[in-house]
């Protein structure tokens, strides 16, 4: 993490290098600093997106650090400044700030077996992760990919996942309303748990959805034996500064934007509404 003082709390410029409309809702950009400088972020961290005279929206990077030249997201219309930035174009440019957060364990995660849980947007933050371990593969054990999202036509990056399947890489994926083509697996994300064939005792979880998710895929993992301190989860708060001086995301004595946003469930069990 970086220290608050060392970051600038000024936007730096990004240039929009690429955008893609995933769904009606839901678009992906590819961005460049200005200055050309790498982000150098770890898994799991996110930055401050800005547009001058609307505003700034904390958004998790989705690409993963091995890439240098550029860092990618995936953004979901909800408000002003989501609706703005869902509105530039290849060329345009953006503010930035970060990153920002801590970021997923992955040095505690080397040569673990991994269950990596998405619900919905969750799947965001998760793939920088994803891309993470697969670019540094002799570095991890087995991966088991487990996603739920509502509707089929929700399942973000799915050929990307897809893709990686392979005899260490396990992707399954489950939807709550299927439509007419879909022929997968339907119901809810907790039921992908015991088709994981490893001791749970050794294994690590990383799980980012909904907050209704985490309640049930927590008791599950518990279930099978898995230690609290062994699942990493990614909370959402409102946030602003993202440097632990508002207070917007602060939960008794944790800032979610430095301490976290990824804690493991030890660290949260007690605490009233952390999840
Ligand atoms: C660490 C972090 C990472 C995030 N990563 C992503 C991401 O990768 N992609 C993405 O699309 N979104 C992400 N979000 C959520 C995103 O920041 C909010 O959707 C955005 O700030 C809304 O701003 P707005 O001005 O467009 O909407 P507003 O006009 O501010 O709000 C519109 C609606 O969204 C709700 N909302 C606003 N902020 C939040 C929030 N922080 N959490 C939950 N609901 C909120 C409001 O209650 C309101 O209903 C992330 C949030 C956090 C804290
Ligand atoms: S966002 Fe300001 S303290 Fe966390």
């Amino acid at each position: 993490m970086q220290p608050a003082e060392s970051v600038n709390y000024i936007p730096e410029q990004a240039e929009i290098l690429d955008t893609k409309n995933f769904t009606e809702n839901e678009k992906f950009f590819r961005i460049r600093l200005k200055s050309e400088k790498c982000l150098g972020h770890i898994p799991g961290q996110f930055v401050e997106l800005s547009i001058p005279g609307i505003g700034e929206a904390p958004i998790s990077l989705c690409s993963s650090p091995t890439e240098k030249d550029f860092f990618e997201v995936c953004i979901r219309k909800t408000g002003n400044v989501t609706n703005a930035i869902h509105k530039l174009k290849t060329g345009d440019t953006i503010g930035i700030r970060g990153p920002f957060g801590n970021g997923f364990p992955v040095e505690r995660l080397t040569q673990k077996n991994i269950i990596i849980v998405g619900g919905g947007l969750g799947v965001v933050p998760l793939r920088s992760l994803i891309n993470y371990i697969s670019d540094n593969r002799l570095d991890y054990k087995n991966i088991y990919l487990l996603f739920g999202t509502k509707t089929p036509g929700s399942l973000l990056f799915y050929d990307e996942f897809v893709k990686k399947a392979d005899k260490h890489t396990t992707y399954m994926n489950i939807v709550d309303y299927p439509d007419k083509g879909w022929t997968g697996r339907v119901g809810v994300i907790t039921t992908l748990i015991p088709e994981v064939d490893i001791n749970f005792r050794e294994a690590y979880s990383v799980i980012v959805g909904p907050p209704i998710m985490y309640k049930f895929v927590i008791r599950e993992l518990v279930s099978y034996g898995m230690p609290k301190e062994h699942i990493f989860l990614s909370l959402e708060r409102r946030m602003k500064c993202g440097l632990g001086k508002c207070g917007h995301c602060q939960m008794h004595n944790l800032f979610t934007c430095q301490d976290g946003p990824v804690f493991d469930y030890a660290q949260l069990e007690n605490i009233k509404g952390a999840i």
